[in-house]
């Protein structure tokens, strides 16, 4: 009974009144949601958040590397962003005698930072819609293929009529699947330098056992800085450049947060599909997440005895195993969150509603009417296709030898290549070549491989194999250990010294030697199969989806005009706002909306990898030394709200109402990981890390408080 009542007043919430759902464009921002923030308790005004005319939070904000957030600190180009978003980096600088990644990283003055070649951070300098000039030309009655054809040739047009100057880039993206499009002017800094990073105890405490769960006690930041070149713009690295002085840097908070306080999170974030029809929702969450679930099940496990097992592979596998855990944990959330809303039921009753509203009105019935029924039959029609892809990208495809195989794809043209044509090309895959076989332990990976084939000769039809496949299967008749252990004796993709003098002799016996190599002939095969028998008609329908994307959000915006749509996630800058707060994830629990450096303690132990607490931290919480980053003697770690987040937020300022920085987003709670398709007002949290911890751990742990006196800092 209480589940029932409880639907039946969510229902208008979820639909209508959205809550602090929302990801807002920062320019529309003063239309829309202004006097809403105000009311929350947004004390600055709308210019302060995005203006091109004065300094304003956007020039404080970065899109880090190319899926994350970070933030301006400092007068002098210090950013901070979570330690899993600097993870690549500081493991790029770490070498057997000096482990950043397990024992941190300090630089004690700025001739000590390290420079990171493939990093850069990008500043949005300024936003414009675009939509008319994008879609000029173009009527309701043209394909979908004329349409794609004819917005590609309009935006080019735009990008080379533009007066922007030569540093910045231009990006013009897609809004609520087409309608409307927006131009984005970016400059994007290549000299970002590691300053600081806490050893992975701190910044990753928790590990995977912890990730996307609350409550949470992980110190997820990391320290870099930009450089520019002496007329402050940006450059490429060079010793000679400068830090680079922002036009607007974030002050920092001390006062910390009560529940119900305002905040507001400014980044980047990536991926939201709130608009979609319950077929999508039904695909994704009974064929698309389960399939995929299940075959990174079989290879955490496997990776994960090993890791127990070995030393040496627990350094080789932690990073891979941490990459397919953290969706695999995503989707399992999702699912169950989304089970939990009765979301395709949902979905169900507001496209009965939708298609009552279209059917009295003849005109509608004649645009709208075909969306749902067409919807539902391209959805069937991709969901054989989407099985297969799920048993190819996350199972056979996923091996690191016939991945690396696809290195060779263009090895025909090779054959006519001169020497200085080739050199380049085979000096790219001797690297690429060292770097996967250092991190590679042929038992494991023979493990995982046997069985990703294993289940897709049980999971998918014979008319899926490639030719290889079908003899394979008839060959070891099941037995795909013998198998693999076969094919891994026989190929050149199983070892360093293998590929390099494969390389050697390459204009000699090489060709043949890679046309009888069993891996690249299963690289190529699936990769032909792939072209040949599915990707042709998961274009196709997708095309076909995308289409319907496009006119039924338009569609839904008519059928609810009163309703205010954001548009969904895609990378771009946006503001979502909403307050401290806790929640309950099941009956008779209610967790506490903040955690302390005692939580952290209580889970030490130094048994756990994931849970030991480094000696320095225990000594300075035994002596309570902490500074004035505590709040009635606790130091508060982490603590959760409810803006709607999703990937790419991670690293984004978590602000107060007077744009002061309280914190890091890193995550969300597992319970509300289905955000990113329908949006729970009760369920839904962003986990913040609180700048006091970032603040404790650089000037108490680490003695780097000349990084702190940088900052601005609010008492
Ligand atoms: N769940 C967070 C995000 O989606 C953190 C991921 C990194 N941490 C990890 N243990 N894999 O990115
Ligand atoms: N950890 C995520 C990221 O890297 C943020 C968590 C989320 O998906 O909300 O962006």
């Amino acid at each position: 009974m209480k589940k029932y009542l409880l639907f039946v007043i969510l229902f208008p919430i979820v639909f209508n009144t959205i809550a602090d759902e929302g990801m807002w464009i920062p320019i529309l921002l003063k239309k829309y949601k202004f006097e809403d923030m105000q009311k929350k308790g947004f004390k600055l005004t709308a210019e302060d958040i995005y203006s091109v005319n004065q300094a304003s939070m956007k020039d404080a904000v970065v899109l880090f590397g190319r899926g994350c957030t970070g933030e301006l600190v400092s007068n002098e180009g210090l950013l901070l962003t979570n330690h899993h978003c600097g993870y690549g980096s500081i493991q790029a600088q770490s070498t057997v005698e000096h482990d950043y990644l397990r024992n941190g990283f300090w630089a004690m003055n700025k001739s000590e930072e390290l420079s990171n070649p493939k990093l850069s951070v990008t500043f949005l300098v300024r936003m414009e819609d675009v939509t008319s000039k994008v879609l000029e030309g173009i009527n309701n009655n043209v394909s979908q293929e004329e349409r794609a054809a004819k917005i590609s040739k309009n935006i080019a047009k735009i990008k080379k009529e533009s007066s922007e100057e030569k540093r910045y880039s231009i990006d013009i993206k897609p809004f609520y699947y087409g309608n409307e499009y927006y131009m984005f002017v970016y400059e994007v800094f290549k000299d970002v330098r590691l300053v600081g990073a806490p050893p992975s105890a701190i910044g990753k405490f928790g590990g995977d056992t912890d990730n996307w769960m609350w409550p949470r006690h992980t110190g997820d930041f990391s320290v870099f800085r930009i450089y520019a070149n002496k007329d402050n713009q940006s450059a490429e690295y060079s010793p000679n450049n400068v830090p680079y002085k922002p036009k607007k840097f974030f002050p920092v908070s001390l006062k910390g947060v009560k529940k119900d306080d305002f905040t507001m999170v400014y980044g980047f974030p990536g991926t939201t599909q709130e608009y979609l029809p319950s077929y999508a929702i039904k695909l994704l969450t009974e064929v698309e997440n389960p399939h995929q679930i299940k075959l990174r099940e079989v290879r955490m496990r496997i990776m994960n005895e090993d890791m127990t097992a070995s030393p040496k592979v627990r350094i080789q596998y932690s990073n891979k195993y941490a990459t397919v855990s953290n969706y695999w944990k995503k989707w399992l959330g999702e699912n169950r969150g989304l089970k939990r809303l009765n979301a395709i039921v949902k979905k169900q009753e507001f496209e009965n509603k939708f298609q009552e509203w279209v059917k009295t009105d003849s005109e509608r019935k004649n645009i709208y009417g075909n969306i749902l029924p067409e919807y539902k039959s391209v959805y069937e029609k991709l969901t054989p296709y989407t099985r297969i892809e799920a048993y190819l990208f996350e199972g056979v495809m996923t091996d690191e030898m016939v991945k690396f195989a696809g290195n060779f794809k263009d090895y025909q043209s090779w054959k006519t290549k001169s020497d200085s044509l080739l050199t380049p090309i085979f000096t790219t895959i001797r690297a690429r070549s060292r770097d996967m076989f250092k991190d590679f332990n042929i038992s494991t990976n023979n493990r995982m491989f046997s069985l990703m084939l294993k289940m897709y000769c049980d999971s998918i039809s014979p008319e899926y194999y490639p030719q290889i496949l079908k003899s394979w299967n008839k060959k070891y008749k099941g037995n795909w250990d013998n198998c693999v252990s076969d094919i891994s004796s026989k190929t050149i993709f199983s070892s360093d010294l293998n590929v390099n003098s494969f390389l050697e002799n390459f204009k000699n016996s090489g060709i043949k030697t890679l046309e009888k190599d069993p891996i690249f002939i299963f690289y190529a095969q699936i990769a032909d199969m792939y072209n040949e028998s599915i990707l042709p008609s998961v274009n196709k329908y997708n095309s076909k989806v995308d289409s319907l994307n496009r006119i039924y959000m338009k569609a839904q915006m008519e059928f609810q005009p009163e309703r205010l749509f954001y548009p969904d996630a895609n990378l771009t800058l946006r503001v979502t706002y909403g307050k401290v707060n806790d929640y309950s994830p099941r009956d008779g629990v209610t967790y506490d909306w903040f955690t302390t450096l005692d939580g952290i303690i209580d889970k030490d132990d130094s048994t756990i990898y994931d849970y030991d607490v480094p000696a320095r931290l225990k000594e300075l919480w035994l002596k309570k030394d902490y500074g004035r980053y505590a709040e009635n003697g606790v130091i508060k770690v982490c603590f959760t709200g409810s803006n709607h987040t999703t990937g790419g937020n991670s690293g984004s300022p978590v602000l107060n109402g007077n744009g002061e920085l309280l914190g890091l987003n890193f995550d969300r709670n597992w319970e509300g990981t289905m955000s990113d398709i329908m949006y729970d007002p009760d369920q839904c949290r962003n986990i913040t890390l609180d700048i006091r911890y970032v603040l404790f751990i650089i000037d108490k742990f680490a003695g780097a408080g000349h990084l702190v006196n940088e900052m601005t800092i609010v008492e």
